[in-house]
């Protein structure tokens, strides 16, 4: 241990086998939707094509009786917030989304001024939809924008326009208010000037929140087996220090990775995932993460949408349970929390590991060494560098098995 380690980090790991929590972290739902209109090209997510209409009513119906199966898991929680993600949740009705949300506030126990988001596909955009939306107690609208330029849509694959996009944005921002763009940059054969120019169109309707995202080629996707000609990688990093620099001459917080706020307006429900907190997903594919006094655990449930629900009628919404052991809680915990540019207070860690912070020294001893993490006390933060870097920084914490 050197002295750039500030001292609490060096306090004894203790040889505790299993977590001990005094109190349970925040709990948020993720409620997934799992088909489009269209498979992006580019796109890994758990969604699927939709061929003639979305068995919206079946599905509702598998989610509610999905949430009373986990009930015993989260007795006497509060729920702080919602996300309907997919997948293209604005497919589905305005009645639909209603009876889902009468549903869950039936069953689980709702804070009043709870963060309740919706994912929307511009494609799907009717503004009367959107209305039925937030009548039904949707109060965040998240929309993937992803360019208004329409030769990059197209290039993208994405089944609307720019006009559509515009339309659906003016519609938005005027139902809702609390609204977030999805952007994505470093498209094809985009230059700099271009990023520039998409980036000005979106910031002409002064979104509170936007999430921007690299394109990226995942594995799995058409555009992974017939790449399309991307900016090089010079190219890209003066797009990203042009994105960052707009974006903060506009009053934005680049408060994580790939999300910008205006102040007071960051994402609740995300913010819990990177915080560490607890989270119930439902839904063909959701992750959920769920601690309780001696353990947390993982839980995953059937992918494929005939499968969640032929599951879920036999009484089986889990296709997979595991406990987070020992090694692997700290890397989970700092793999979230190092996305936050405010970072975390360092006393988060136990509060949510269930572990003293010593059990992720070496890391800390590392990373601070190294200059990716400020040598602070009392918060763990990345620095400029650390940010740059994020990948190597959180790989320094990928064994804490001392
Ligand atoms: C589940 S989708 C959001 C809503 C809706 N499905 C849509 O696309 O309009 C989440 C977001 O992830 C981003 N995304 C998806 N695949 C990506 C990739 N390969 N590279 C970068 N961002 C990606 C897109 O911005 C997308 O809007
Ligand atoms: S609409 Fe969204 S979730 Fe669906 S395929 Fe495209 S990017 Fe993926």
């Amino acid at each position: 241990m050197t002295d750039a380690v500030p001292k609490q980090f060096t306090v004894d790991a203790g040889t505790l086998a299993r977590p001990s929590f005094t109190a349970l972290p925040p709990l948020a739902l993720y409620i997934h939707i799992p088909w489009c209109l269209k498979k992006c090209p580019y796109c890994d997510f758990n969604s699927h094509e939709i061929h003639g209409d979305a068995p919206e009513a079946r599905y509702v119906d598998a989610l509610l009786a999905d949430l009373e199966f986990a009930l015993p898991s989260i007795w006497g929680r509060k729920v702080v917030s919602i996300f309907m993600g997919g997948g293209t949740p604005s497919l589905f009705s305005a009645a639909a989304i209603d009876r889902l949300l009468g549903g869950v506030r039936a069953r689980v126990p709702l804070l009043p001024d709870a963060e309740i988001t919706l994912e929307a596909n511009p494609g799907t955009f009717e503004r009367q939809k959107f209305a039925g939306f937030y009548a039904a107690g949707v109060n965040r609208l998240s929309l993937g924008v992803q360019s208004f330029d329409s030769a990059q849509l197209r290039a993208l694959g994405r089944v609307h326009d720019a006009d559509e996009a515009r339309r659906a944005a003016e519609a938005a921002l005027m139902i809702f208010g609390n609204v977030n763009f999805d952007l994505m940059y470093g498209l094809p054969q985009q230059t700099v000037a271009e990023a520039r120019a998409d980036l000005a169109a979106a910031l002409a309707f002064a979104p509170p929140h936007v999430s921007f995202y690299h394109l990226t080629l995942e594995p799995n996707t058409l555009f992974h087996r017939y790449p399309p000609p991307l900016p090089d990688a010079d190219t890209a990093a003066d797009i990203e220090d042009a994105v960052h620099a707009t974006l903060d001459f506009a009053g934005y917080q680049h408060y994580e990775t790939s999300a910008y706020a205006k102040p007071g307006w960051q994402c609740a429900h995300n913010a819990n995932y990177w915080r560490f907190g607890d989270y119930l997903g439902i839904g063909a594919g959701a992750h959920s993460k769920l601690s309780f006094a001696d353990r947390i655990v993982r839980q995953l449930r059937w992918k494929q949408p005939k499968q969640y629900l032929d599951n879920i009628a036999q009484g089986r919404p889990l296709q997979e349970e595991v406990d987070v052991t020992r090694d692997d809680v700290g890397f989970e915990f700092m793999l979230n929390a190092l996305r936050l540019t405010a970072g975390v207070p360092a006393a988060l860690f136990a509060e949510r590991t269930g572990y003293p912070l010593s059990l992720v020294a070496t890391g800390l001893e590392a990373a601070t060494r190294k200059g990716l993490l400020e040598p602070d006390p009392a918060s763990l933060r990345p620095t400029e560098l650390g940010r740059r870097f994020l990948n190597d920084l959180q790989s320094l914490f990928l064994s804490t098995s001392a």
